[in-house]
């Protein structure tokens, strides 16, 4: 790959997903590009950067989707689906006996694994919520990892990792060497395409918004956006959970974190928030991904 073609591929991958890959990632970019290339029947990863100048809008999706880290699993690092359970929740529920409606938006659910941890997490809850709607939307950049997560179906080694026994044999059931989570709890997520980069305010508002293990890859500027567009779309006493190694601290003042609970944070002043502009550059839909 020459110099042109990797800076050509950086600008492309920053600009579809956001991911902000450092000078020195040639080798990233050929463990993942060169089997898509050869999948494509093309040579090498000079062919593949002539075809997606020329436009080509498969392999566009299939350069970006190559290109993101799936990595998720059961309650992953543990504390926060605690924190959903012990404070997040009880908080919520109490702030919302009056509409009995919750509304919680994963918003880089991957295959399935968080989303899924939630539904659990709140039908453990049993009577608390009996009665109350309850909304779970699942959303994603990469169509392929949605699939996986609306089929529901995990093998053995997905399932052990995170998701405690009682959990498996209550929620699953075992088909040959795959487990499928019960229609109940596939039935309480929507699952739809949406990249972090592009407008999200049609979703609406919600009470609380996992946002976790994806602006990693992304830049301060990229973050910043984000985190300010999501301010717009938590309810004032809402809650944000990033994950363990992301912060607003020192980008944003939407948000403030929750002390002695990591990981959680909460809406600053929302008036504040509705006057800040989005900053330019980022939001708009790139004419490249227009047609998913
Ligand atoms: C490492 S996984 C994290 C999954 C889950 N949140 C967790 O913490 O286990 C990151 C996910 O972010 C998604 N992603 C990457 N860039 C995105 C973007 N611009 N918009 C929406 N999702 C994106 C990837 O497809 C991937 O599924």
């Amino acid at each position: 790959m020459t110099p042109t073609e990797y800076e050509y591929l950086r600008k492309f991958l920053k600009d579809n997903s956001g991911l902000d890959l450092s000078a020195d990632k040639q080798y990233l970019i050929e463990s993942r590009l060169l089997p898509l290339a050869r999948k494509a029947g093309l040579p090498g990863i000079t062919e593949l950067v002539q075809k997606l100048q020329a436009g080509s809008r498969t392999l566009i999706t299939d350069v970006v989707e190559a290109m993101t880290t799936n990595e998720t699993f059961f309650f992953r690092d543990k504390v926060p689906f605690d924190h959903f359970r012990d404070t997040i929740m009880p908080e919520i529920i109490k702030a919302r006996a009056g509409r009995r409606s919750i509304r919680i938006w994963c918003a880089a659910g991957s295959t399935g694994q968080e989303p899924y941890s939630l539904a659990m997490c709140l039908k453990e809850m049993g009577a608390a919520l009996t009665g109350w709607r309850v909304e779970i939307i699942a959303t994603d950049l990469s169509q392929e990892v949605l699939e996986k997560a609306k089929a529901g179906v995990y093998s053995q080694f997905e399932v052990q990792r995170g998701l405690p026994i009682q959990m498996l044999v209550k929620y699953f059931k075992q088909t040959g060497e795959t487990w499928q989570i019960n229609p109940e709890l596939r039935a309480m997520i929507q699952h739809r395409q949406l990249n972090l980069l592009h407008d999200f305010a049609q979703l609406g508002t919600f009470d609380v918004i996992f946002c976790r293990n994806v602006l990693i890859y992304f830049d301060q500027d990229t973050k910043i956006n984000i985190f300010n567009r999501l301010a717009r779309q938590i309810e004032p006493d809402g809650f944000l959970v990033l994950g363990a190694a992301e912060t607003v601290v020192g980008l944003t003042d939407t948000f403030r974190p929750i002390p002695e609970r990591r990981g959680l944070y909460k809406p600053n002043d929302p008036r504040a928030a509705a006057a800040r502009p989005v900053p330019a550059g980022v939001a708009p839909r790139m004419a490249a991904m227009a047609g998913q």
